[in-house]
């Protein structure tokens, strides 16, 4: 598939092989300078942490093409971030921000071609890693690294794009109290197949993890954060040390507060307390906002604003996050980073 054979419309959150893809190592010490290459395939030692303990993580941002036509990543600075946590939860080295900053916009520039055009909604999407390799066999950290950024065009995450999606609890854990639930580690996606496909199969879009000590509090709503909007208007979105720190809640968080004039909390969510809420979905850079139509739990459905259509404050979060993204709307300090 070439850009241009691709119909920016009809794209969905799927694998697609762009040019070029920038690679760093780490050995002695030290990052190399890192470069782009055009080979898709690793050749890595079969001793590899990453194959073996999962000494591994991701990132995942996007770029966009503003009204304006020109090029911004939002919030790379935000994945660096999160990245060097997770490294430090697992024993790997940072990669620097400025440097992972830097390495995306080459990523980008090479793939110009790939990056959609302005009116679809359609953006870039980069994929971070940072895997452990080199030949090593005991359960300790790697004596070798790679870095590397990779991109495809995307759409939406969910099929319905911005329609409610029906989600369902489940029984399993994504995270234990004290493990790894805060850092971006591949293992916790892992653990999400089989809830996952267990849910798809009963006809919901994903599943909904309640927290791992008590199974009382929501946590991730699939691989996105949850939020509600109560019925006096209070943005609501879990705290916990185990759920994955989302920019793009960090972001609403910012937005419900300074652009839309809402109160904001971050609590527990108690899963039997959910008729304190009017609208509810989650969010993610992947699944940009989805409205959670309902939740089922122990055999009961709880519908938030409709099963059909989409929540006043909901829409009202979505069209400003993604007007921002967009370059439709100012941006707070900070949040854009300008490609070319
Ligand atoms: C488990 C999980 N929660 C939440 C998110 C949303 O995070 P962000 O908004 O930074 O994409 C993601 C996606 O990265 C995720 O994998």
């Amino acid at each position: 598939m070439r850009p241009n054979e691709i119909n920016w419309s009809q794209l969905g959150f799927g694998y697609m092989k762009a040019d070029w893809r920038f690679r760093s190592f780490w050995k002695d010490g030290k990052w190399d300078e890192g470069g782009l290459f055009d080979n898709d395939r690793i050749t890595i030692s079969e001793a590899s942490t990453s194959l073996h303990y999962g000494q591994q993580c991701f990132e995942g941002l996007k770029a966009y093409t503003a009204k304006d036509g020109s090029i911004h990543l939002f919030r790379p600075d935000e994945n660096a971030k999160r990245m060097q946590a997770t490294c430090d939860r697992i024993l790997m080295p940072h990669y620097e921000t400025e440097k992972f900053i830097e390495a995306c916009k080459q990523v980008v520039k090479a793939n110009r071609e790939w990056v959609p055009p302005y009116g679809y909604g359609a953006t870039l999407y980069l994929r971070p890693f940072l895997i452990g390799i080199g030949d090593n066999i005991g359960v300790k950290p790697a004596p070798e690294f790679l870095f590397s950024i990779f991109c495809m065009p995307v759409g939406a995450y969910f099929k319905a794009g911005l329609a409610p999606v029906k989600f369902i609890v489940t029984d399993y854990d994504r995270a234990a109290p004290n493990g790894t639930g805060a850092a971006k580690v591949g293992g916790n996606y892992a653990g999400s197949l089989l809830p996952h496909e267990i849910a798809a199969k009963q006809g919901y879009a994903d599943c909904i993890y309640l927290d791992p000590a008590t199974h009382t509090k929501i946590e991730e709503v699939g691989a996105a954060n949850f939020f509600g909007i109560t019925k006096d208007g209070v943005f609501v979105t879990p705290k916990s040390p185990s759920i994955l720190p989302s920019i793009t809640k960090l972001s609403l968080i910012q937005i419900a507060r300074d652009y839309l004039g809402m109160k904001v909390e971050e609590r527990d969510v108690l899963i039997d307390n959910l008729d304190e809420f009017a609208e509810a979905g989650a969010c993610g850079t992947a699944a940009v906002i989805t409205p959670i139509a309902s939740i089922t739990h122990k055999g009961k459905e709880k519908i938030f604003f409709s099963e059909t259509e989409v929540g006043p404050v909901t829409r009202k979060l979505y069209d400003t996050l993604t007007g921002i993204q967009f370059g439709e709307i100012e941006a707070p300090k900070g949040w854009i980073f300008e490609v070319e």
